[in-house]
């Protein structure tokens, strides 16, 4: 299961006996990391009570439009606005007739009109009541204004009947939703990653490296794909295909990185440096192949390279800044140190050189450290990993820049 970018999830449930699976939607959803609140009409809390979703979502229920304490605070309204998406699951025949002729007699019908962040529905009613015209025409009409439709699925109903009308399984409801881009919390938001090694060229077929297989970086870019972002992902040569919707800039050496890095930066709202940049390039490339010499030792004279992410960090208007630390030991200590030297709002230290995690190894774990806190995300793979630490930023980045 992909993990939830800090998704703000409100989920409206309505009457009907599928009413019981969203409980298990709710489960699947924060164990993905996604923050949820509940509304439900009055039929729904015929069928399970607001105090299993209470329990689930750690949050009151909403149930009443004209609730004496939340009215004082436009409940309606301050809910639509805090969602990243709405999904009513299950949506009744009557919700989607009410929606789509656009009534609001009761909260959700009501939070629906207020609400401009992405809607999802999911229809769960007897196969008849589902293939009358009216009720398609009402779907028709709601697709039309622009709701995503999840299911509903054939199968054995409720009452007995077999057809179309089953809601979608909680696991296929939840994917949906965590799939969908159009409302992460990172919308709108550009991000900067840089990935991969450097290559810092002795002479025209020799050059300095590391065992750096852009893997990390690259699931950052997807990761922040998924919440949403535009993504720019500056990459040394590795051997991966960029997520496709990333604009993707191909560099070599240190020096390309930094200014293509520094070309991008001024629309960036997020930078991170997940690349492992050459500290040091030859002082003088060779235009001819170094020829062996007699002497049994050689020197290669070397020269300091710009430190990228310092550069960025200690702009007048910097970006949200996220370093790297890859160390082979007193990880926290170095990764400190480098977080206060370099001006980072956040750095993410790993232990490299080690049988499992760092370079080239699918999977990876990081010690996370700011200002005045600190997090463990434990050994997984990268992709996964890259979701925790994108919503680790994602939490950070809101911290530091409330809308
Ligand atoms: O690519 P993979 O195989 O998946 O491996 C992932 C990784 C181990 C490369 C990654 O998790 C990682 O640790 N990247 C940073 C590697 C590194 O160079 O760390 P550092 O401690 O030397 O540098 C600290 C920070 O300064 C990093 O954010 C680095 O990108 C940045 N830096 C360093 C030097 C330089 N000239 N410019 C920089 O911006």
């Amino acid at each position: 299961m992909d993990i939830a970018i800090n998704k703000r999830i409100l989920l409206a449930v309505c009457g009907g006996i599928a009413a019981y699976k969203s409980a298990e939607l709710v489960r699947l959803l924060r164990k993905s990391g996604a923050e949820v609140r509940v509304i439900m009409t009055e039929a729904a809390q015929q069928f399970v009570t607001p105090l299993t979703f209470q329990a689930l979502s750690g949050h009151a229920v909403h149930t009443a439009l004209l609730d004496l304490t939340q009215e004082q605070a436009m409940g309606h309204i301050h809910l639509a606005r805090w969602a990243d998406c709405l999904i009513i699951a299950p949506a009744t025949a009557d919700m989607l007739a009410k929606l789509a002729h656009g009534l609001a007699d009761d909260l959700l019908s009501t939070l629906y009109l207020a609400a401009e962040s992405p809607v999802f529905v999911a229809p769960a009613m007897n196969q008849a009541m589902w293939h009358k015209t009216v009720t398609q025409e009402n779907v028709a009409k709601l697709k039309q204004h622009g709701v995503s439709f999840i299911g509903p699925e054939s199968g054995e109903q409720a009452c007995g009947e077999l057809g179309f009308g089953r809601m979608s399984e909680p696991a296929a409801i939840c994917q949906t939703l965590l799939n969908d881009s159009t409302s992460g919390a990172l919308q709108g938001v550009n991000v900067l990653i840089s990935a991969g090694p450097t290559r810092e060229p002795l002479d025209p077929v020799r050059f300095i490296s590391n065992r750096s297989s852009g893997k990390m970086g690259y699931s950052l870019a997807q990761a922040a794909l998924d919440a949403g972002a535009n993504v720019t992902l500056v990459s040394g040569p590795v051997q991966l295909t960029a997520p496709a919707q990333a604009n993707l800039i191909k560099v070599e050496t240190a020096l390309e990185m930094h200014d293509a890095v520094m070309s991008q930066i001024a629309s960036t709202d997020i930078y991170i440096g997940a690349a492992a940049v050459a500290d040091y390039r030859a002082a003088q490339v060779e235009a001819k192949k170094i020829k062996k010499q007699q002497d049994d030792n050689s020197v290669i004279h070397l020269q300091k390279n710009p430190d990228i992410v310092a550069s960025v960090a200690n702009l007048a208007n910097k970006p949200f800044t996220v370093g790297f630390a890859a160390e082979t030991d007193e990880l926290e200590s170095y990764a400190l140190g480098k977080l206060r030297s370099k001006n980072l709002d956040l750095i993410a230290a790993n232990y490299v050189g080690q049988a499992e995690g760092g370079f080239d190894s699918d999977r990876n774990a990081l010690y996370v450290y700011w200002a005045d806190g600190q997090r463990h995300l434990a050994m997984t793979d990268k992709q996964q990993l890259a979701t925790q630490l994108m919503s680790l930023i994602t939490e950070k980045y809101h911290e530091k820049n409330p809308t």
